[in-house]
Parts: C-alpha cells; sequence; structure tokens
C-alpha cells in the first residue's frame, strides 16, 4: 500500500449545498411550485411535494448527519416566497424558523454560507413580470435588507444570487424553466437586472454588516472544441465559454456587460465580489451546427470515451475542475467551490469522481491559490428540477415517500476526507481502488516518472 495524503488547508470548509425549494417541501407560494403542476414541465410528471420535508423539520437530522460526518460548513438558501409571501408583507414566523435552522448549524459546528437567490422566485414576483421586470432590482434589495437585518448576528458569508449564467440559459432561451421563455430579446434584460439586482443586494448587505464575505455562484462549464483543428469548431466552443461563462463574472468585476451580441453597463457592479464562488459539475464538447444557433443551445456531447453518469447528464472530467479554478483563479479573489457532484443513485462513479475532482482542488490550493472551501453538491438526495427525482445528488439516499435515508457509501468517504482534512491513498484504495493507481503510482510507475518530468 503507498501511504500518501493530500493535505487541504488549515481552516478549509468542508461542506455540501442544498437549496430551499430543493429540499424544504410544500413551497406552494413560489414560480417553480406552480410550473410543477403543468403538464410535461418536470421528468414523468414528477414534483418536489415535500421534497427532504426540511421545513417540517427533518433538517434537523440532516445537520445531525453532516456534523457526524465531520462538516464544518453548509451551504444553503432562502426562500424569498416564504419571507415575503405578498409585496412587503413580511412573514416574521419564516424568518424565525431560518433563524432556527441557522442557529442549528452554527450549534452542530456547521458554518453557514447563505444564498439569497437559488432559482425561485415568488408567485408575486413572477406575476409581475419576473426578471424581466426592472422593479425586480428593487424588490430584490427589500428582500436582501430584510433577511440579513435578521440573520446578520449569525450569518456573514452570503451568495446572493445562485448561477445566473444557468437561470438565464434554463428559463429564458431553453424555456425548460420559469418563466418558459425561449427568446433572446429579453435576455440583455435579464441579464441587466441580475446583475443590478446582484450589486444592490451586495452594497446593501456590507451596509448591515461591514465584514461580510459576498459573492456569487457562478457555474463554469468547460466548452472544448470538437474537432480543435476545426476553426469553426472553436469559435463556436469560445463563443459559449464568454456568453455562458465570462458575462457575469466580468461584469461585476469591472461593472460592464459584455455579451457576444452587445454591451452594457452597470458601473455599481463594478468590484462587488468578495470571493469567487465556483460550481463545477463537467465539461462538454461544441461543434459548429448550424441547428445550435437558430434551434437549441443546449446540444451537448461529451468528450469520448468519456465516464458518464447514469443518465447521461454529467461527464466525469476531474481536469475541468482544474480548469475552472484556474478560470477562477484569475479573478484574484478567494475562493470557494460551492457546488460540485454528480448524480448516481447506485453510487459508482461518485466516489471516484468526487476523489479524482478533490485531487484537483488540492492541486489549486498547492499552487497558493486561495482556495478555501468546498461544498459538494449534495448531502441528501433532493428535487432536481425539471429532471425531478429521476437523478440522486445525495451523500445519503432518500425514500421519497417513507422519508427513510439510506448512507451511501461516498458519505463514508467525505466523512474521511473531512476528518482527516485530507485526501489519503488509504481513503482512495478503500473507496475508489479502480484509480488508486492513477492517482497515487506506485514507486518507479511509468506514471510517477512522467508525473515529474
Ligand atoms: C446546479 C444547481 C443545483 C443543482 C445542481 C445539480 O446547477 O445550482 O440546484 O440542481 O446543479
Amino acid at each position: 500500500m503507498i501511504r500518501a495524503i493530500h493535505h487541504f488547508p488549515h481552516g478549509f470548509l468542508w461542506g455540501t449545498a442544498t437549496s430551499s425549494h430543493q429540499v424544504e417541501g410544500n413551497n406552494t407560494n413560489n414560480d417553480w411550485w406552480v410550473w410543477e403542476q403543468e403538464a410535461d414541465r418536470v421528468a414523468q410528471g414528477h414534483q418536489s411535494g415535500e421534497a427532504c420535508d426540511w421545513w417540517g423539520g427533518r433538517w434537523r437530522e440532516d445537520f445531525d448527519r453532516a456534523m457526524e460526518g465531520g462538516q464544518n460548513a453548509h451551504r444553503l438558501s432562502i426562500e424569498w416566497s416564504r419571507v415575503e409571501p405578498n409585496p412587503a408583507i413580511w412573514d416574521d414566523s419564516a424568518l424565525d424558523h431560518y433563524r432556527q435552522m441557522i442557529k442549528g448549524a452554527l450549534d452542530r459546528g456547521l458554518i453557514p454560507m447563505v444564498t439569497l437567490h437559488h432559482f425561485t422566485i415568488p408567485q408575486w414576483v413572477s406575476d409581475r413580470g419576473g426578471w424581466y421586470d426592472p422593479q425586480i432590482v428593487h424588490y430584490f434589495e427589500r428582500y436582501t435588507r430584510k433577511v440579513v437585518a435578521t440573520l446578520h448576528d449569525l450569518v456573514g458569508l452570503w451568495v446572493t444570487i445562485n448561477e445566473p449564467n444557468v437561470y438565464y440559459v434554463a428559463g429564458y432561451l431553453e424555456g425548460v424553466w420559469p418563466p418558459g421563455k425561449k427568446d433572446l430579446r429579453l435576455i440583455p434584460q435579464v441579464i441587466r437586472h441580475l446583475v443590478m439586482a446582484h450589486a444592490a443586494a451586495y452594497h446593501a448587505i456590507h451596509e448591515i454588516r461591514p465584514d461580510s464575505l459576498v459573492g456569487l455562484a457562478h457555474n463554469y462549464r468547460g466548452f472544448h472544441p470538437a474537432n480543435p483543428r476545426n476553426p469553426l469548431d472553436r469559435w463556436i466552443a469560445n463563443f459559449k465559454a464568454h456568453a455562458f461563462n465570462d458575462v457575469f463574472p466580468r461584469a461585476v468585476t469591472d461593472g460592464r456587460i459584455r455579451f457576444p451580441t452587445w454591451r452594457g453597463r452597470v458601473p455599481q457592479a463594478a468590484g462587488t465580489q468578495d470571493f469567487f464562488g465556483l460550481n463545477y459539475y463537467t465539461v462538454e464538447t461544441s461543434a459548429f451546427k448550424l441547428r445550435q444557433l437558430t434551434d437549441r443551445w443546449d446540444y451537448t456531447d461529451f468528450p469520448e470515451g468519456a465516464d458518464l453518469s447514469p443518465s447521461g447528464f454529467i461527464a466525469n472530467e476531474p481536469e475541468g475542475m482544474w480548469e475552472a479554478l484556474r478560470w477562477a483563479h484569475e479573478y484574484k479573489l478567494p475562493i470557494y467551490v460551492t457546488e460540485n457532484g454528480i448524480e448516481d443513485a447506485e453510487d459508482q462513479i461518485r466516489p471516484r469522481y468526487l476523489a479524482q475532482h478533490l485531487r484537483e482542488v488540492w492541486r489549486a490550493a498547492n499552487f497558493n491559490w486561495k482556495v478555501c472551501g468546498y461544498f459538494h453538491w449534495s448531502l441528501v438526495d433532493n428535487f432536481e428540477w425539471e429532471r425531478g427525482w429521476t437523478q440522486r445528488f445525495g451523500l445519503w439516499g432518500l425514500d421519497i415517500r417513507t422519508q427513510e435515508r439510506t448512507k451511501r457509501s461516498s458519505a463514508e468517504m467525505y466523512e474521511e476526507i473531512c476528518k482527516s482534512n485530507g485526501l489519503s491513498s488509504e481513503i482512495v484504495a478503500m473507496y475508489a481502488p479502480e484509480v488508486l493507481h492513477s492517482m497515487f503510482p506506485p514507486r518507479g510507475s511509468p506514471e510517477l516518472v512522467a508525473s515529474y518530468a
């Protein structure tokens, strides 16, 4: 047995990430709930329903699991539609519920990272035009002020908006999420409002609690040209990388929106990130196809021979994690990996996915890039948007009928990693033996020699 360990920096945050609509259950007052009632919106007609019953109190047992699993942080989100069920009418009992949850996290030694917007909006905001309506910037700031005024003594780490890029693509380009638009003409406004709302929230949070750390969770997707020698493939890969990955982080750095086909300025957004939140799942290959431009954006292909998740949604491409971290590092901010994971009910791929991706996080930390934490998506299986319950991302499995949780072997693996603040060859040998040799080559092996070359 090779004895080696990848140590993570002192004080590294180890956690999992969740979002309100996906785990709470009975979020009847938001746009997603309404969407789920319509035919053909969600795979197999699935609905969020009771979800993981966190609103019913099961967050307690799941936070126990996180604590017992050696985690020291948790990323969760606040459900706007619960806090503000009608315009400027606040539900204090909902706010109190979140206080109890966050206190519960702290009591268990879990540092809370709190997201203010994770894809859902109250139905009344949606009725007024959602992210297309300029008023949303004001609404979002008002909601942010209320939440932060209530929780600022407990929370110092905030994510304003989760994956604004995924949001505009799914909601306004592909139309697979509410509001179900497929209209390029709406997109400049939507992007602008997302940037403005983030900026307003950033300034509001700092006003209330100046030492807060505030960021966004950016989804990075690697776009590799299918044929690197084909200039059109290179062009489309670049175009997508720019429109999808770069627009938001650049806008909140210098206040300029540079979409491939238009430009905008939001000066108040310049310098509005204290850390860089990075969500990474996969890379795809892009080939130039006319169909793609005129018809659909979501055309994806994965690198040949890729190690795919059961539904073919994610390719296990750990190099992409390195690429994502390098990209994030360019913004010269502390980085938190705010999401990373794979759907895998049988837990066949997850252990190696976890080991291989964490190795890249460790590499980045050892280049002295300021990587401060990792939040695995997710703690327990939860409602996966238009894919419903067909995809299982949890370290723990969930039986939605009985609410029973089952511990997957990845949960045990993650526990050993968190508790030792490191990834050892023994852990890999135990849980993902198939990648032991490539990750920890034995003495004298060609892989080891090559890694020194
Ligand atoms: C991310 C979302 C998260 C979850 C994972 C699988 O894009 O932020 O809510 O659905 O994908």
